[in-house]
């Protein structure tokens, strides 16, 4: 398929469907210029395909087993599609999911349906993911039933160890979803999540939808269950305070690709994205003195939209370290950095992030430019996107 802009980096892997490449032995998960693009698709009689969203637009990303992997991004820049993708929930169109050193993409059928018992999604809204019609136990029931672990007779003792490894009560098992409280009903769907023994789980805005205080209590189950069962996680979430509690490592998206990857203390102490320096200068700081005299970096203009990405660096039309060469020509690759103190493990798709870590490259002021698509009409766009905002907490954007 034709992409937006010939300078993308070309995919790591051969085309999709070689299940050729073998993961590292730790690796749990192994994505490879994975892109995710839908049509925008026009006409009255006959579908035309007017142009694609690059939901997801070429990322590499590893997992590694027992680990929790934080995803964050602005509403929009393509987490849910690239968690689905991962689960093969979304057709890929391009690139490799490697799981245990299995290519998803070159699953079908029975074999697909097999390996999904290892890889399971919590979802943001439990009531919308859960069948009002079914009680807990028939929901539980449902997917060890799917996957042939209600053979031994032993379904009962396996529903009740369920029920006490996410809180719940026994009685639980013969009420419907409504009966529950948002917290209860998202430990059902964790619940559900386990009831197949999965090895990875991709949470997405697992507690958004959640009381703060209930909040807490769901992130620290989650815990709980990692270190129990030796689960590995992928946690999408638009707060960065959620992500940084809970993950040892986290990624940053913008606009379909991750733009920096670190352990998570490393993102939060020293961001080297201009984009990751703007979101974590948006978080307010407990500490008064520390908030009086913190850099705050307000984002000026609009998101792109994914159907026009512009052509470079992504995030070149909203970037106060922007330069008159290479960041509206060359798109930046995730990268180790050259500067002292900062591991490997960091890296980050930014063609100036030591000179701007340095100091010698300074940050000026933002023209807000015109990124509509002139190929495509608003209504084009929108009915492909559907009614999505793209309000981030935290994000200013500024005229
Ligand atoms: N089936 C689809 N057809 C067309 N466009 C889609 C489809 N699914 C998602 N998109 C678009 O792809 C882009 C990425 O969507 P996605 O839901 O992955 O973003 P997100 O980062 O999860 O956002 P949010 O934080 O709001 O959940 C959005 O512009 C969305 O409108
Ligand atoms: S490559 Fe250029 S536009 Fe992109 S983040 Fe770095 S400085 Fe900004
Ligand atoms: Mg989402």
């Amino acid at each position: 398929m034709s992409t937006p802009d010939a300078t993308q980096p070309a995919p790591s892997t051969g085309p999709r469907g070689s299940a050729t490449a073998t993961a590292e032995p730790d690796v749990l998960l192994d994505v490879r210029g994975l892109k995710v693009h839908f049509p925008i698709k026009k006409g009255v009689i006959v579908d035309r395909t007017v142009g694609h969203v690059y939901a997801v637009d070429g990322v590499d990303l590893q997992i590694r087993r027992g680990e929790t992997y934080g995803l964050v991004g602005e509403s929009g820049c393509g987490k849910s599609t690239l968690g689905r993708a991962i689960l093969r929930l979304e057709e890929l169109t391009e690139g490799s999911v490697l799981f245990e050193g299995t290519d998803l993409a070159s699953l079908k059928g029975e074999e697909l349906r097999r390996q999904r018992r290892h890889m399971q999604m919590v979802f943001q809204d439990p009531l919308g993911s859960l069948d009002p019609r079914q009680t807990v136990e028939q929901l539980l029931l449902e997917g060890m039933r799917a996957h042939g672990l209600t053979k031994d007779g032993d379904a009962r003792e396996r529903l009740g160890q369920l029920l006490q490894e996410v809180g719940l009560p026994r009685t639980a098992l013969s009420k419907y979803p409504h009966e529950f409280s948002g917290g209860q009903r998202q430990r059902v769907g964790i619940a559900r999540a386990l009831s197949v023994n999965p090895s990875l789980i991709v949470a997405d805005e697992p507690v958004s939808a959640l009381d703060v205080s209930v909040q807490a209590q769901v992130i620290n189950l989650l815990a709980d269950l990692q270190e129990e069962l030796g689960l590995t996680y992928l946690i999408i979430a638009h707060d960065l305070a959620v992500v940084r509690h809970i993950s040892d490592r986290v990624g940053v998206m913008y606009l379909g690709a991750l733009v920096e990857e670190a352990d998570a203390d490393d993102l939060y102490q020293e961001p080297l994205h201009p984009y990751t320096r703007a979101l974590l200068s948006a978080v307010p700081v407990p500490d008064p003195t520390v908030e009086d005299t913190r850099e705050q970096i307000l984002l000026v203009g609009d998101l792109p939209s994914p159907a026009n990405p512009p052509a470079g660096c992504r995030f070149h039309t909203r970037c106060p370290w922007r330069q008159e060469t290479r960041c509206d020509t060359e798109r930046p690759q995730l990268r180790t950095v050259e500067i002292n103190g900062v591991p490997a493990s960091h890296r980050v798709a930014c063609h100036w992030a030591e000179q701007i870590a340095s100091g010698e490259l300074r940050r000026h002021a933002v023209k807000p430019q015109d990124v509509t698509d002139p190929t495509l009409t608003e209504h084009d766009v929108d009915t492909a996107l559907g009614a999505k905002g793209t309000a981030f907490p935290g994000v200013v954007d500024g005229a």
